[in-house]
């Protein structure tokens, strides 16, 4: 699948987001032979930048970040078709630059009047730079621009980050500001989790096998685990996490669409629509634990040591202030109330500075109703599980009982491994990848729907206001798997967290 004539415009160009994961995503694209020869990447920031500085940053994130080899004919071909626009988001002229730009680029390119606006901007940003574009003609391709050769007339697509709101009030604004200037297709909002292989494996996993979806449900399922965890703390996104915290950037995005995609119903099959609905059930069946004091917790990371060496404390962190009450990790127990999952709790937790860096969905099942052992040939065998997981170490693990050779009957737990490096040849692409060859090819199945994010506020706002009521969020020392009350919300529920 490669991309037909097509270009994308860049706000954000000097982020973190832009030099870390878009600018390699679009070289090893190219690299690949899934870009167009003539794609053009237009950079919109407020330097003072001509062409040539543009592009240098572009060489420098690719040289430091991109996954495949540099080589120098992809690299020249590509920068060809770079430009930079100068400019505030609220400057007309600016906007009437970057129209006359696109339609050079439409000329010496052959871009075809295709073009996907990337706002990795802060979200405050969003509303002004989509009516910008509306009010400078840029979000709709003219209509006197050629019909493709395929007979598809020009498109203009634009392509959100997260955070889409800080609650369910601000989402609903931010979704009907960009609905008023772009089509709901023709909005593509990035949870990069979508765009990983074991991300989109759980529905492969799930739905192409028959040994697993027997078991898929509250007769053999005791409860779920989601973990994702990080060993960095913020480094130099202060500004972006202060005031966000680790519900509003991990769980209402990546935790619950995960949750979404192991909970969901069979979808009638895997086109956008299809999954949304399935997608959007399954989020509109949570229910909040009755007492979210005990069924939630969040902690802040302290200073102290991690791998070997001094780090701060979070509140010590650059820009962070003395007095934040900003949580860095937080977990959450949430029910699915349908025939399926009723009386099945999935507990999902994410936090910075933790113990490593590991993301995995975890399928406890009940203990076996009957035992015909003695005591103590079980006493090492926990419950079977399996385990999805997403990163690092990417593959999956089944947990189960097998005799221990020797002359007594002594049943312990051992594993049986699936894993992508000793499977497969085919590297998995980057998520960014994946997720920015699909909005080229117009390609929606791997972004969220505007029902399922404010959906997804919908579940979370009561915790974060309940949070918001009841003062600073517990210490938890780095290194660590965070504060005492995540252990205590699971031991009221006579369960415990599993250590990856
Ligand atoms: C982002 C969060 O969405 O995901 C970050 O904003 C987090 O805080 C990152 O570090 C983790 O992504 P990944 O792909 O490394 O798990």
């Amino acid at each position: 699948r490669i991309a037909g004539p097509c270009g994308m415009v860049l706000f954000g160009v000097t982020g973190d987001l832009s030099r870390k994961k878009i600018m390699p995503a679009i070289y090893d694209l190219a690299n690949r032979g899934l870009l167009p020869p003539g794609f053009s990447l237009v950079g919109f920031a407020r330097r003072d930048w001509a062409d040539q500085d543009f592009a240098q940053i572009v060489h420098d994130s690719v040289k430091a970040h991109a996954r495949t080899e540099f080589r120098e004919e992809v690299w020249n071909q590509l920068a060809e078709g770079f430009r930079f626009v100068s400019g505030a988001f609220d400057d007309d002229v600016a906007f009437d630059r970057l129209r006359r730009t696109i339609e050079e680029l439409d000329q010496v390119r052959g871009t075809g009047g295709n073009h996907a606006f990337y706002l990795a901007i802060p979200p405050g940003g969003f509303g002004l730079v989509a009516q910008q574009l509306q009010e400078h003609g840029l979000a709709v391709a003219p209509d006197e621009l050629p019909v493709g050769r395929s007979g598809d007339r020009p498109w203009r697509r634009v392509v959100v980050e997260k955070p889409f709101g800080h609650d369910l009030t601000s989402a609903r604004e931010l979704n009907s500001t960009l609905d008023t200037v772009f089509a709901p297709p023709a909005i593509f909002r990035i949870d990069h989790y979508l765009g990983k292989e074991t991300v989109q494996n759980i529905l492969a996993t799930r739905f192409a096998n028959t040994m697993f979806e027997p078991l898929w449900n509250n007769n053999y399922v005791d409860h779920v685990q989601i973990t994702m965890a990080e060993d960095v703390g913020i480094g130099g996104r202060a500004g972006y996490y202060d005031g966000i915290g680790a519900a509003r950037d991990v769980i209402q995005n990546h935790l619950l669409q995960l949750m979404a995609l192991v909970a969901m119903e069979e979808p009638t099959s895997f086109d956008a629509e299809a999954l949304r609905i399935e997608k959007q059930k399954l989020l509109a069946s949570i229910k909040l634990p009755r007492r979210i004091d005990r069924g939630t917790a969040r902690g802040q990371y302290a200073a102290g040591w991690a791998g070997g060496a001094k780090v701060l404390g979070f509140k010590d962190e650059d820009g962070i202030a003395a007095t934040s009450r900003t949580e860095t990790y937080a977990a959450i127990t949430l029910n699915v109330e349908n025939r399926r999952w009723a009386g099945v709790p999935f507990y999902l937790r994410t936090g910075k500075r933790l113990g490593r860096r590991v993301t995995e969905v975890a399928v406890v099942f009940k203990r076996s109703p009957h035992q015909p052992f003695t005591a103590t040939s079980v006493e090492d065998l926990t419950q079977n599980a399996l385990v999805i997981r997403v990163q690092p170490d990417e593959g999956m693990t089944v947990r189960f009982g097998a005799k221990v050779p020797g002359t007594q009957m002594e049943i312990r737990d051992v594993n049986m491994d699936f894993a992508y490096g000793g499977t497969f040849t085919e590297a998995s692409p980057e998520a960014y990848e994946r997720l920015i060859l699909d909005v080229l090819l117009g390609d929606p199945p791997l972004f969220p729907r505007h029902e399922e994010v404010e959906l997804s506020w919908k579940i979370l706002d009561p915790i974060l206001e309940r949070w918001a009521d009841k003062g600073s969020p517990e210490d938890y020392p780095p290194g660590t798997w965070g504060p005492a009350s995540a252990d205590k919300m699971l031991a009221r529920d006579g369960r415990v967290w599993r250590r990856p």
